[in-house]
């Protein structure tokens, strides 16, 4: 199979390939990624040598670009993951997150149905959030039937690129599936984002800012497991269909970052580090909870996380801590600007 991964330079991308590259050697993997400021040429540095494995600088939002890379490349298989994907950066620059996310979808799309002529079985996996939902309050779980009611810049983008592939389903029977997953850490997330941030922060003693009272809930999954559900989705799932995938970790931020501050302040020798925590304006919009219920993925498809949250929380901080170039590297002069500029003093 050839198989196109867009967006593989970035966070949860680059954990795809760097799991399934190496060990299928009879698929050719092509990673299609703008190398914009969430990615970095490390993330797949181990890739590089494998002659299963090449990689196009590109933004898909150009239609021309995507169109001949997708002509010459002749995908079976697509994991769509390329998006701007940080929610407070879409309230900043609402207008990139359509650039990137709602016409990089759309470009996408078209250029795999003019390729795709009806003779192959091919599959569009199109990786979406659980976002598009909205909000719960206190009780309840988004699943397939969960009517969209985007919030965000970022959301909504997200929800008009299911939209498009929904679209490309109905009228041309593309072969897309949609999945809806909830928040993922691990390693290698660029950390603007909630727990590569508070764990950076902990290690160097500097303010934890969470959002508000941090009693808005979010469901983590630890990103090895969301690959893991894709694989199975494009293998195994039903075409026209969204699949759910969360971890069942549903708490408050508060909870998280004190247990980051707890784990840390274990790895550190410090009696704690809550006197870090910060509470900060919160964010304009901000969803309260998610939660999913992925009971289909796990009836259909047998898929269940492979490991608790402590678990991925302990591996997670491992791997910063192991990783200082990594971290020196992702934070550039952009990243100084972006932490100044929204939190209002240097983290
Ligand atoms: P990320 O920001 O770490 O990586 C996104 C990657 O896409 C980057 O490498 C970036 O350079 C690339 N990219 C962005 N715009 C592009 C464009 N126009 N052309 C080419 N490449 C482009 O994001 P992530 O956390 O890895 O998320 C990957 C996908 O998974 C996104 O579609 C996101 O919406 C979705 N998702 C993320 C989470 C999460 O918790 N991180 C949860 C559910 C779904
Ligand atoms: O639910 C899936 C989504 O999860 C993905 O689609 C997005 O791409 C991904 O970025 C993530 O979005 P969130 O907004 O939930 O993630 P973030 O890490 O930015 O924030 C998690 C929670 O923590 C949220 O309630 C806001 C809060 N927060 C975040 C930051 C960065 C803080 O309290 N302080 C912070 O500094």
């Amino acid at each position: 199979m050839r198989i196109l991964v867009t967006g593989g330079s970035g966070f949860i991308g680059s954990a795809f390939l760097n799991r399934y590259v190496p060990n299928n050697s009879q698929h050719q993997f092509l990673n299609i990624d703008k190398l914009g400021y969430a990615s970095h040429p490390l993330n797949t540095a181990e890739l590089e040598s494998l002659s299963n494995y090449s990689f196009a600088r590109a933004d898909l939002a150009s239609f021309e670009r995507v169109q001949e890379l997708v002509t010459a490349f002749e995908p079976d298989r697509v994991f769509h993951f390329a998006a701007e994907s940080h929610v407070d950066r879409s309230i900043r620059a609402p207008l990139e997150f359509v650039q990137s996310n709602v016409l990089g979808t759309a470009n996408l799309l078209e250029a795999c149905r003019q390729i795709w002529d009806g003779d192959q079985q091919p599959v569009f996996l199109s990786v979406s959030t659980d976002e598009v939902f909205g909000s719960l309050g206190e009780s309840g779980a988004f699943s397939e039937t969960t009517p969209y009611d985007p919030h965000s810049p970022y959301s909504a983008s997200k929800a008009s690129a299911d939209h498009f592939c929904r679209a490309y389903y109905d009228t041309f029977k593309l072969p897309v599936k949609i999945t809806n997953c909830s928040n993922n850490y691990g390693p290698r997330q660029f950390p603007e984002k909630l727990i590569p941030l508070m764990i950076l922060n902990a290690m160097e003693d500097k303010p934890l800012p969470v959002y508000g009272e941090g009693l808005n809930v979010r469901d983590w999954l630890f990103v090895d497991d969301h690959c893991e559900a894709l694989w199975q989705v494009a293998e195994r799932g039903r075409v026209g269909e969204t699949y759910c995938i969360g971890g069942g970790h549903d708490v408050p931020n508060i909870e998280i970052v004190r247990g980051i501050t707890k784990l840390m302040s274990e790895r550190r020798g410090v009696a704690s580090l809550d006197h870090l925590i910060t509470f900060v304006k919160d964010r304009p919009g901000h969803d309260f909870r998610y939660a999913i219920d992925s009971s289909k993925l796990r009836t259909e498809l047998g898929w269940k996380p492979s490991c608790t949250f402590e678990e991925g929380l302990a591996r997670t901080m491992d791997w910063y801590l192991g990783n200082p170039e990594w971290v020196r590297q992702v934070r550039s002069g952009e990243y100084q600007q972006w932490i100044e500029s929204h939190y209002g003093v240097a983290h």
